[in-house]
């Protein structure tokens, strides 16, 4: 089988953590003959001359999550893990897969679609608010809009010319993998400031509280709403469905930011540990998303 990782996207060093991991833990404890794949322009070429039985598609970001790469192993007939081409596409572009989340009443903030230009000219709302890319991951490129005395943001170059602009939703960071058709559990995700890419990816940037130690129907909540997320942009495999919680607001305070289709998966990546909490092993969880391969 082949581990896809690596990629063309700002997420590479994050997909190049999660493909070495899984493949160790494949090749060690599961038994299967693994090759490593760096997913470059060449991919079609290189997968046509391994013509492996599956592909564990451990990319993030753009192509690799975003319904690109799921497109070509449909089209060469190898089965893949995580979600399908409309599903991945769905949930990577951040504006859309709120509409479906408000489709089936799932509690989403509110956020548009404006020109780079237009939001680096004035306020296009009342602070706080949040600005970034539409279809990017692991906090790339987000903006956290403060006070309305420090002007609007002056986004970097790397950033697109349209980008999305979204009410601040303040409380705990929590969120919830779903594996098949079960919702494991809530991880609280402690961190000293905001929840960015350092944050997620250093040692020590934050820490993680598994199972979160939040009431009991907030806990569900969390549960219900990742289920009925994935569920409504039609994932398969493993998703990750991320949260804010106000406390002070109660279950009205919670609400989902985002559906993740290709969730981190080093070995102390959230989902992993999620998994390790429920009793399953980081080897089981790569060898179930092996063998749940489909196309
Ligand atoms: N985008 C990163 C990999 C995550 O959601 O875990
Ligand atoms: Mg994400």
């Amino acid at each position: 089988m082949a581990v896809l990782l690596g990629g063309l996207s700002a997420e590479r060093e994050v997909s190049l953590s999660s493909g070495r991991a899984c493949a160790a833990a494949l090749r060690e404890h599961g038994g299967y003959k693994v090759v490593e794949v760096d997913a470059g322009r060449d991919l079609c070429a290189v997968l046509a001359d391994l013509s492996p039985d599956a592909v564990l598609n451990c990319l993030h970001g753009r192509w690799g999550e975003d319904g690109c790469v799921q497109g070509l192993l449909e089209w060469m007939g190898i089965p893949y893990s995580h979600s399908g081409v409309l599903s991945s596409a769905l949930a990577m572009d951040k504006q859309r897969s709120k509409d479906v989340y408000r489709r089936v009443g799932l509690p989403v903030v509110d956020s548009f679609i404006r020109c780079k230009a237009e939001v680096m000219a004035h306020h296009v709302m009342a602070p706080p608010y949040v600005v970034k890319p539409n279809n990017e991951g692991s906090s790339v490129g987000v903006y956290l809009v403060n006070e309305e005395n420090n002007g609007p943001p002056q986004l970097d170059d790397a950033m697109p010319e349209h980008v999305m602009v979204e009410t601040y939703a303040p409380g705990r960071e929590l969120t919830t993998t779903v594996m098949g058709d079960r919702a494991l559990t809530v991880t609280d995700i402690i961190t000293t400031g905001w929840y960015d890419y350092d944050a997620k990816y250093k040692a020590g940037g934050s820490t993680h509280v598994v199972p979160a130690d939040i009431p009991s129907d907030i806990f569900d909540l969390c549960l219900d709403y990742a289920l009925r997320a994935h569920a409504a942009l039609g994932c398969r495999g493993i998703s990750r469905t991320d949260f804010r919680w106000d406390e002070a607001r109660g279950a009205d305070g919670l609400i989902l930011l985002e559906t993740n289709t290709q969730p981190g998966m080093t070995a102390t990546s959230l989902s992993p540990e999620q998994a390790q909490s429920c009793g399953i092993s980081f080897p089981e969880l790569c060898a179930w998303m092996v063998e749940d391969a489909s196309c």
